[in-house]
This record gives structure tokens, sequence and C-alpha cells, in this order.
């Protein structure tokens, strides 16, 4: 970060909010003022297209502005380093919020994709497909309502009244929809739909369906045979289920619009009375009477639920592509603003339990408000606090890596970097970072590529393991966290 310190002087670059293959994001708060910011950092000469990717993520993202999407507020060019100046979502992820295998409980799901549904329609409205929705591109503000972010694969489908078919193969393969992988042009709407669809399975099951939509995947063909006894879909309650049937329909003419979502009964529900369990099957109540539509539950003839897994890791994230633009000529960058336009105060005030930020997703905390920012920073999920100091810290992360049979190495102090193959037999890369909190040392745990929910799978069995070192005592606040170098 020193590169960037004269730059925006003024500014803290606190914490490395999340990286990506464009680099990174920090969040930066103004030294004077507490305004707190996220700062995406884009390295110019990454790539040959990195240049041209920005100023297209930057020009389709200047356009909106909506509660439901990150605001964008401006950018900096600095030699080689471009700067995006965005609005700081002190939530985290929603990734965050779901529990591996779990979910979480469907009136946070219900709500969660009511306000995704809400930005999605507003970014159609504008003629804006997102085009790699997916729960890591989800971010939380200071009272969990939810925000969409990363524009790098956006672009304008409809200008000036005139819808263009998209052609490019891009997205998160568990998210995107068939017709994305088909390689024939495909409206976007529809395909954006068909992503939020997976999301709302990740929010109620806590796992995603199938590695792809094709018929080369068994628990994709499973779902097309109706055959829903099985997980995750046993894990799904009737009502939502049948909002599923009607979203996750691979003729993109047939799926539902947003307009009949808005419409289904789940969508209206009112949760506030039911029990929070995500586990529950609900009697059938879905308008047709099943989730299959028409008929009862088909039942699972074949006890073989082995099925042959995909294993192209190259396509976990298709392309890095980014927004093209119509033949009417839409390209016009318009000037990014000045980010003293910036007016997002941190709030301070009390602590709550760091266990319950850190280990459960499920658990309820006072809206956002009642946090110092520093407490948000620790709300992610995959990292704890350690009794032990720094060097027992890293000998008890060498010899629980080393026990579990991973890859690992130390590419920086402070920082170690964990190459494994999830059990989809896609590779995933995570990083673990020791870093001082006050008088706490936190060890965090970061996805540098891979699936999200393996990834976490993943943390819970180096956390279970490392339990003897893991602090269960809430840690002196407020803290000032700085990476050990
Ligand atoms: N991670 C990536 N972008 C972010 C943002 N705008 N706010 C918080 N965390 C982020």
């Amino acid at each position: 970060m020193t590169g960037i310190t004269a730059f925006v002087e003024g500014w803290d670059f606190v914490q490395t909010l999340g990286e990506g293959a464009y680099g990174e994001v920090k969040l930066a708060v103004n030294t004077d003022t507490q305004e707190a910011v996220a700062v995406k950092i884009i390295n110019l000469e990454k790539t040959a297209s990195a240049a041209e990717n920005v100023r297209k993520e930057v020009c389709v993202h200047n356009m909106l502005n909506h509660e439901r999407v990150i605001k964008y507020y401006g950018s900096r060019k600095d030699k080689k380093i471009q700067y995006l100046f965005l609005e700081y979502a002190s939530g985290g992820e929603l990734f965050d919020r779901i529990e591996p295998d779990a979910g979480m409980p469907q009136i946070e799901a219900n709500k969660f994709f009511k306000q995704l549904l809400a930005g999605v329609e507003y970014l159609h409205t504008k003629g804006v497909t997102h085009r790699d929705l997916k729960p890591e591109n989800l971010l939380l503000d200071d009272f969990d309502n939810l925000k969409i972010s990363d524009f790098g694969l956006a672009t304008v489908f409809r200008y000036q009244g005139r819808e263009r078919m998209l052609e490019k193969c891009c997205g998160t393969v568990p998210y995107v929809a068939p017709e994305v992988l088909s390689r024939q042009p495909y409206h976007a709407e529809p395909a954006d739909i068909w992503s939020c669809a997976i999301i709302l399975v990740a929010m109620l099951a806590g796992e995603l369906p199938w590695d792809e939509p094709n018929y080369g995947c068994q628990e994709y063909c499973n779902w097309k045979d109706c055959k829903i006894t099985l997980s995750p879909w046993n894990k799904v309650d009737n009502l939502a289920l049948s909002l599923l049937r009607k979203l996750l329909v691979e003729n993109p003419k047939k799926r539902y619009t947003i307009q009949q979502v808005k419409s289904h009964q789940w969508f209206n529900k009112n949760f506030n009375k039911q029990a929070k369990s995500p586990f529950s099957r609900m009697p059938s109540s879905s308008p047709s009477g099943s989730p299959c539509g028409t008929g009862p539950f088909k039942k699972v003839c074949s006890k073989n639920e082995l099925s042959p897994k995909s294993t192209d890791s190259d396509l976990s994230r298709i392309s890095c592509s980014q927004p093209e633009y119509n033949q009417h000529g839409y390209h016009g960058e318009t000037t990014p603003t000045n980010t003293d336009d910036t007016n997002h105060i941190f709030s301070f005030s009390q602590p709550v339990h760091p266990d319950h930020m850190l280990l459960s997703s499920q658990f309820q905390g006072t809206p956002g408000s009642s946090q110092t920012p520093m407490q948000k920073l620790v709300r992610r999920m995959t990292r704890f606090f350690v009794k032990t100091d720094r060097e027992e810290t890293y000998e008890e992360l060498d010899k629980v890596l080393q026990q579990l049979g991973y890859n690992w190495k130390k590419n920086s102090p402070g920082m170690v970097t964990v190459s494994t193959m999830d059990k989809r037999n896609v590779s995933l890369v995570f990083k673990a970072c020791l870093m001082e909190m006050g008088e706490n040392l936190l060890l965090d745990f970061r996805l540098s590529k891979g699936d999200g929910l393996e990834f976490k799978r993943h943390f819970i069995k180096i956390k279970n393991q490392m339990k003897q070192i893991v602090s269960k005592i809430p840690p002196a606040w407020p803290l000032v966290p700085s990476q050990i170098g």
C-alpha cells in the first residue's frame, strides 16, 4: 500500500476487504472526518485489457444510483494504478451469513432475496445486467441491508429502448444460466434472474445445487427430473421450492420474470411468526400444491447418487471479460465525481461478544449502528482470535495444515497461502493472515480462488483442529487492526 499513501493523503488504509483477479479492495478511513470508503485498487499493467476493462466498469457503475447498489464515488489514477472509490458496506458479504450446509433462517433469506430482486430490477430498468451475481458480490450495510457490488462484468443490454442479445459466456459457473453456457445469443434479464435463484438456494440450504447447469451434471439432471428428495432440495420448504421451480427453468422464455416473482406466495409471505429453522419442511402450501408444479414429488429411483463431477477448474470463472457496449454507440465515459462527495460516517458504540460475530452466521446481532467499525470488521465468519502469541500461532497453523494434508506456503511474513482441490475437484486457494488487533491476535482466512462455500468448509475443519488455541474471551475494544509484517 506504500505506493498510494501520497496519492490519497488524509486517508488511512485500514484493512483489506477483498481481493480478486483485478487486485484488491481496501477500507480507507479519512483521518479528519472518520469517513469510510472502500477503494478498489487495480493494477492497469496486470493484463493487456485491464485499462479498458476498468474504463468500462467505471462507465457502467457511474450510471447507477440506488439504495440496493454500492455507490460509485469517483476514480483516481496514479501512474499504473487506478483507484475506484466506492461506498463502504460495513456488514461484509452476504456470503458470510450463509452457514455451510445449513444456509440461514428463511426470514432472512426472504429479506435478502427481496432486496436482491429490487436491486436487479433497478439495474434492468437502467438497461444494465450484472452478469456475475453471487453471494460474494452482495454486500451488507450497517443495518444488514443488501447492496449489489462489483460491476467488473456488467454491461449495457438496453440502450434508448433497444435491447441487444448478449453472446459473451461469462460469470461464475454454478451461478450461470444454461443459456449463457450454450454459446448462443441470450437475453440478459432471465440470465441474471437465474443467478438470483441459485443465490436463494445457497441462502436456504447452504450449498449450491450443481457445478454447472448441463446434462453432464447429475445434480442438474435430477432437478430437471424433479428428483427433489435429495439435498439441497430436502432442506428447502415447499413454498420456497415452488418458487425455485418457476425460476430454475431451462427455457429462459418460460422462466419467471421479476414481476412474476413479486407475486409469488413465498416472496410475499410474512415469516415473522414462523420458527426460524432453515430445515423445516412445511406442509405443502404452494400455489400449485407441489413444488414440482403439477404433480406430487417424484421419488428418486436410483440409489446411485454418485455422479460424474465436473473437473473443469478453468471454467469456475468463465471469463474475466468486461462490459461490452452496444452498436448504438454507448461508450462515453462519464466524469467521475470527486471523492469528497462521500458521506459515509463511522459510528462508535458498544462491543458484542466476538464469538457471536465470528462463529455463527445465524447470530441476530443488534443492527450495525451498535457496533464499532472494528467490530464490524471482525464480523466475518472465517476468522478467530487466538490465545497464543505470533510464533506459537504459526507453529500451530503449520502443524494443523500439515496434519490435514494441505499444500501451503508462506509468501510474506504474516501470510500463508493454502492451495488445495475442493470436493468437486476444482482448485481452491485461500490465505491465512495473522493480524494484531490492539492486545489481541486475529487469524484471518480469506478466499483467493474457488467456491466460497467449499472454502468455509475447509476453514471450519482447520478451526476445529486448532481449537486449543482459539480464544473464547472477548478481546479488549476498541481495536486497531494491522497486519503483522
Ligand atoms: N469488499 C469489496 N467491496 C467492498 C465494499 N464496497 N465495502 C465493503 N467490503 C467490500
